[in-house]
């Protein structure tokens, strides 16, 4: 019996990877070897920061026929509940920053935080779009550092992931149509009212910001590695635009060289635009409604920032359907197979329910060469972000699950 079920599991091995060779000029290009330092030393400045668990998955690992199965927990991640707290927020400190060096304030994270240049800041207006864990970092980000902001959710947004951006005091709108909708409104809106836009997606003439959003993103790769005893053979990474994955793989690639991990790049049915784009070749873009259980992944259309680095260093790219994540949650949050129980949100186990229906399905583990010697690495790049949401997926609150941990 697999662990997770494997029907609708697709494997697509990206032909153009770049394996056995030191990182690539064009992946350096795109995230240089200088921006995890300048990433860790802003954002370990800040108050709240320490680096999220590790979890080991040793039953878990057993039962699917693997070495060892490393899960980074971002649940807590600055009381956010998503990795995304760390791109967000990060480009906006960044770019008020630059914005008021040209006002001719030259402002610490200090003066931010503590309000020195409170009314010059409050000029300068953030915005973008969202599905939820991206706009609540800005929303956070714009609120301790002290500019204004507006968010765009789109149609299928739930209210409490709406609920949760304007708590930082930030302007919500809702758009109709999907996610990449939204951003569109949020580019044309910032046009006319001389907003910033802070994307955590790339497009032609916008890659600057977006950069620092995968710069960001680092520091969770660094610190998962960090805190690994051997390195990793195999990492499995969620992938919405591809951001997160790129940050991941490129990080992989600093880290370990010419011996890098394998890497896995898992996305939902509906909104495999990374795949799409893995058998093209190029990139391509999804379209329709996108619709998934895995909120954070309904992402049509690729970052071309990340697609640079994914297309070197994505080796591999799978699509699992809505019924392995929720099975996937379900181990987690039951202590499956001797491990500790614990609370995942949707889109973070993607990447778990990827390699656990990849390990069980011959074919699949084969090509990705997944067995008894794999020590694999997956990113869990959320807790439950919205709690009405796991608990009708789950069918027990997160807190529920929360006490059974402790008990
Ligand atoms: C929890 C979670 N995981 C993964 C992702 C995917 O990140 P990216 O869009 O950078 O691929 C998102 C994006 O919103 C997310 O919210």
């Amino acid at each position: 019996m697999p662990l997770v079920p494997v029907s609708g599991l697709r494997h697509q091995h990206n032909p153009k990877a770049a394996t056995g060779v030191p990182v690539t000029a064009r992946v350096r290009a795109v995230m240089p070897s200088s921006g995890l330092a300048a990433a860790k030393a802003e954002i370990g400045s800040w108050p709240g920061y320490a680096p999220t668990p590790l979890r080991d998955l040793a039953g878990i690992a057993r039962a699917a026929g693997l070495g060892a199965l490393l899960y980074k927990d971002e649940g807590a991640r600055f009381g956010l509940g998503s990795f995304k707290a760390l791109g967000g927020a990060y480009a906006v400190n960044r770019l008020l920053k630059a914005e008021l060096a040209k006002r001719g304030i030259a402002a610490a994270t200090a003066d931010l935080l503590s309000g020195k240049y409170a009314e010059a800041a409050r000029a300068v207006t953030v915005t973008t779009a969202t599905d939820g864990n991206h706009g609540r970092s800005v929303a956070w980000g714009a609120h301790i550092f002290g500019c204004a902001c507006v968010v765009y959710i789109h149609g299928t947004v739930s209210p409490g992931r709406e609920r949760a951006i304007a708590a930082y005091g930030a302007q919500v709108v809702r758009v109709d149509g999907n996610y990449d909708a939204a951003v569109r409104r949020a580019a044309a809106d910032a046009e006319a009212y001389g907003r910033f836009v802070v994307s955590d997606t790339s497009y032609p003439g916008y890659m600057e910001v977006p950069r620092d959003v995968m710069q960001g993103y680092t520091v969770m790769a660094d610190e998962a590695f960090s805190a690994l005893a051997a390195p990793p053979t195999h990492i499995f990474v969620q992938g919405g635009v591809g951001a997160m994955a790129a940050a991941v793989a490129a990080q992989a690639w600093e880290a370990y060289g010419a011996a890098r991990p394998r890497i896995a790049v898992v996305e939902p049915e509906n909104a495999a635009c990374l795949l799409e784009s893995a058998a093209a070749g190029r990139p391509v873009a999804v379209g329709g409604d996108l619709e998934t259980v895995m909120a954070g992944l309904a992402c049509g259309e690729v970052s071309l920032l990340a697609w640079e680095v994914l297309e070197d260093g994505g080796d591999d790219y799978l699509v699992v359907s809505d019924a392995a994540a929720v099975a996937a949650m379900k181990l987690l949050a039951d202590g499956a197979c001797g491990d500790a129980p614990f609370v995942a949100g949707e889109s973070a186990v993607a990447g778990l329910a990827g390699c656990l229906a990849a390990a069980a399905v011959p074919a699949v583990a084969a090509a990705l060469g997944l067995g008894e010697g794999s020590r694999v690495l997956v990113f869990g790049s959320e807790g439950a972000t919205d709690p009405e949401t796991y608990a009708r997926l789950v069918g027990r609150t997160p807190q529920e699950v929360t006490a059974a941990c402790s008990a």
